[in-house]
């Protein structure tokens, strides 16, 4: 599966060690974020790696800034993406099998990075539980299409 990240400049080193970690679990990785620690732009990295999953260049979009919360809801803003900001591994689970999100993002400054791994794990190994959900996850869509 190929998986899109990008961050902002508080992500640098997460990003990196949350990139070594998916290629050791056989994930390709692509990066959309900067490799600079100079103060830039979290909307343009949130933009990015949106359009990277609605297009289908990515199956799934990994996010990461201080605190997760400006770069999802950049990436929110894009018809089609449902990014969870997540600070602990059971919403990131649920959020995949309820909500079916297309988008993971964490908080650099919030997080470690075991725990960070621990969501990435439990976000990748869930799968969306349809039915119900299906339902409710079309309307959200709805109010989308209708906004
Ligand atoms: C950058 O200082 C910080 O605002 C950004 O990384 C993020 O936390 C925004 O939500």
């Amino acid at each position: 599966m190929k998986i899109g990240i990008g961050n902002d400049h508080t992500g640098v080193e997460m990003k990196r060690e949350i990139t070594e970690h998916l290629r050791s679990r056989g994930y390709e990785v692509v990066n959309y974020g900067t490799d600079s620690t100079e103060s830039c732009n979290y909307p343009v990295y949130g933009e990015r790696v949106a359009m990277a999953v609605v297009s289908g260049e990515v199956e799934l979009g990994i996010l990461i800034c201080g605190t997760g919360v400006g770069i999802s809801l950049a990436a929110n803003k894009v018809n089609g993406v449902r990014a969870v900001v997540c600070s602990e591994p059971y919403s990131a689970k649920l959020s995949r099998q309820h909500n079916d999100t297309n988008i993971l993002a964490f908080g650099a400054r919030v997080i470690g990075i075991e725990t960070a791994k621990m969501i990435v794990d439990e976000w990748l190994n869930a799968q969306f539980l349809g039915g119900r959900h299906a339902e409710r996850v079309a309307m959200i869509m709805d109010i989308e299409r209708r906004n």
